[in-house]
C-alpha cells in the first residue's frame, strides 16, 4: 500500500460484505408480510419463538466469550435479549408458554451453528453477534413501530425491540463500529468474521423462508 492509500475501516468492509444477505433477509416473503401489517399475532409469536431459541444460544456463547480479550469487548449486558423474549412469550402465550414453544428445523440448525462456532471461536462469535444485534437495533425499530401500530404492542410482547439499556443508539452503533475497526485481527481473522457473517445471514434467511411456509395461517384473521 502506498502512503496515499487509506485502508477501508473493517466495519465498512463487513457492511458491504453482508449487503446481499441483508437484501435477501429484508426482502423475504415473511418480512414483507410483517412490514405490510399482514401478520396476525400467531405469525408474530412464531418469530418471537425462533428468536427465543436463537438468542438462548447466542447469549450462552456470549457467556463463554465474556473473558476473551477481543470477543469479550462485544459482550454488553444491556444488549441481552433473552429476558425480554421470556417476558414477551409469557405475554403472548400465557404462563404455560414453555410447553408451547419449539424451534423450527432451520432454527435448530442455526442454534447448533451458534453452539459449534459462536461459543468456541472468537471471530465466529463476533460475526454472529454483529448479524443479530446490529440488525435488531436498526431494522428492529421498523418492526417495533409496526407492532405498535398494528397490534397495539408497546411493552409486554414487544420488549425484544426495546434497546433503551444501550441508548442513545447512534452512539452505541458508533462505538460498536469502532470496536470492529480496532479489533487486533489479522487479515485471515477478518476474513473469518466476514465468512461467518455470511453463514449467519444464510441461517436467518432459512428461518424466514421456513416461517413463510405458514403464511396462509399467519395471514388469517
Ligand atoms: C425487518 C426487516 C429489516 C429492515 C427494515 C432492516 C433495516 C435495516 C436498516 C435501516 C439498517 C441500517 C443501515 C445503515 O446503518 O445505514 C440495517 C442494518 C443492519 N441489518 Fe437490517 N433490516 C431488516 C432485517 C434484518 C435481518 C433479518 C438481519 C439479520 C438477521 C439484519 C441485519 C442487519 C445488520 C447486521 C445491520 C448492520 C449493518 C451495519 O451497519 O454494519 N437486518 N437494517
Amino acid at each position: 500500500m502506498t502512503t496515499d492509500q487509506v485502508a477501508e475501516p473493517f466495519s465498512l468492509s463487513l457492511r458491504a460484505a453482508i449487503e446481499d444477505g441483508h437484501a435477501r433477509a429484508q426482502g423475504s416473503e415473511f418480512v414483507g408480510a410483517l412490514l405490510a401489517g399482514e401478520l396476525n399475532l400467531a405469525g408474530y409469536t412464531a418469530l418471537v419463538t425462533q428468536h427465543y431459541f436463537i438468542y438462548g444460544a447466542l447469549e450462552a456463547a456470549g457467556d463463554a466469550m465474556r473473558e476473551h480479550p477481543v470477543a469479550g469487548r462485544f459482550v454488553f449486558d444491556g444488549l441481552r435479549r433473552l429476558p425480554a423474549l421470556v417476558a414477551d412469550l409469557a405475554a403472548l402465550l400465557g404462563p404455560g408458554w414453555r410447553d408451547l414453544v419449539e424451534p423450527r428445523a432451520s432454527t435448530a440448525a442455526y442454534r447448533d451453528r451458534l453452539a459449534e462456532v459462536a461459543a468456541t471461536s472468537p471471530t465466529g462469535f463476533v460475526a454472529h453477534h454483529y448479524t443479530r444485534y446490529l440488525g435488531d437495533i436498526a431494522g428492529g425499530q421498523v418492526v417495533r413501530a409496526q407492532l405498535r401500530d398494528q397490534h397495539g404492542l408497546t411493552d409486554a410482547g414487544a420488549r425484544f425491540y426495546d434497546f433503551s439499556a444501550i441508548a442513545p443508539v447512534p452512539t452505541f452503533r458508533k462505538r460498536y463500529r469502532s470496536l470492529l475497526d480496532r479489533a487486533p485481527w489479522t487479515p485471515e481473522e477478518r476474513a473469518e468474521v466476514v465468512a461467518e457473517a455470511g453463514v449467519a445471514f444464510d441461517h436467518n434467511v432459512a428461518v424466514l423462508v421456513e416461517l413463510a411456509a405458514d403464511l396462509p395461517t399467519f395471514r388469517a384473521a
